[in-house]
C-alpha cells in the first residue's frame, strides 16, 4: 500500500480512531479524507488497471490495530449487486470513476417469519465521481453501475468474509444470510 493518497487517507482515519474508537462518530468525519482520496487523479488513472470484480473486492489495506479495511470494487456497465445489508459493520462508499444508481430499501415486515423479509424501495440516487455514501449497519441497499461501469473505493469498519450479511429477494420475500465479498489482496504500487 504505497499509493500516496491512500497512505494519507489511512493516516487520517487512524488519527480519527485514536481520538474516538466509535465508527458511528468516525464515519461522518472520514468523509473529508475520503473526498480528498476520490479527488486524486493518480488513483483514478491507476484504477484503469484494476480487474472487474463480481462478488469480490480488491483489498488495498487492512488496519492492524483498528481492523478497518480499504477496498476497491470495479463494476462492468449495468452490473447490479444483489440487494443486501452489511450486518453490523459501517461502510463509507466513495465513487472514484463512472456512475451508478444507489438503490435503498426499508424493511416493512414484523420479522416474525424466519427466512422472510418484505422490503420496499425508498430511493434510487444517481451518483457520480466524488459522491460518498455512509451505509449504516443493517441498511438495505443495492448498486447499479451506469453505462460506463464504475469504480468505487470503500472503507469498511471490519473485513467482510468472517461473518454473515443479509440477502433479500423482493420477488419472493425470501431472506437469507451468507458471508460478504471475497477479499483479494491488492497492494497499490
Ligand atoms: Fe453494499
Amino acid at each position: 500500500m504505497a499509493m500516496q493518497s491512500v497512505q494519507k487517507f489511512v493516516e487520517e482515519v487512524r488519527a480519527l480512531y485514536a481520538a474516538d474508537n466509535d465508527p458511528a462518530d468516525i464515519w461522518p468525519r472520514a468523509k473529508d479524507p475520503m473526498a480528498r482520496l476520490l479527488a486524486d487523479p493518480e488513483l483514478a488513472a491507476s484504477s484503469k488497471d484494476w480487474p472487474v470484480s463480481d462478488h469480490e473486492n480488491l483489498l488495498f489495506y487492512e488496519d492492524p490495530d483498528y481492523g478497518f479495511v480499504v477496498n476497491g470494487l470495479i463494476k462492468d456497465p449495468g452490473r447490479k449487486t444483489r440487494i443486501h445489508d452489511h450486518a453490523h459493520i459501517w461502510v463509507l462508499y466513495g465513487v472514484l470513476t463512472g456512475s451508478e444508481d444507489i438503490v435503498r430499501y426499508d424493511r416493512i415486515d414484523d420479522r416474525s417469519v424466519p427466512d422472510r423479509a418484505d422490503i420496499r424501495q425508498t430511493a434510487c440516487d444517481p451518483v457520480a465521481p466524488g459522491a460518498m455514501d455512509i451505509v449504516e449497519p443493517y441498511a438495505i441497499h443495492a448498486e447499479v453501475a451506469g453505462d460506463a461501469g464504475s469504480v468505487a473505493v470503500i472503507m469498511r469498519s471490519a473485513k467482510p468474509g468472517g461473518f454473515n450479511q443479509g440477502r433479500y429477494d423482493p420477488e419472493t420475500g425470501r431472506y437469507w444470510e451468507s458471508p460478504g465479498v471475497t477479499q483479494i489482496p491488492w497492494p497499490l504500487a
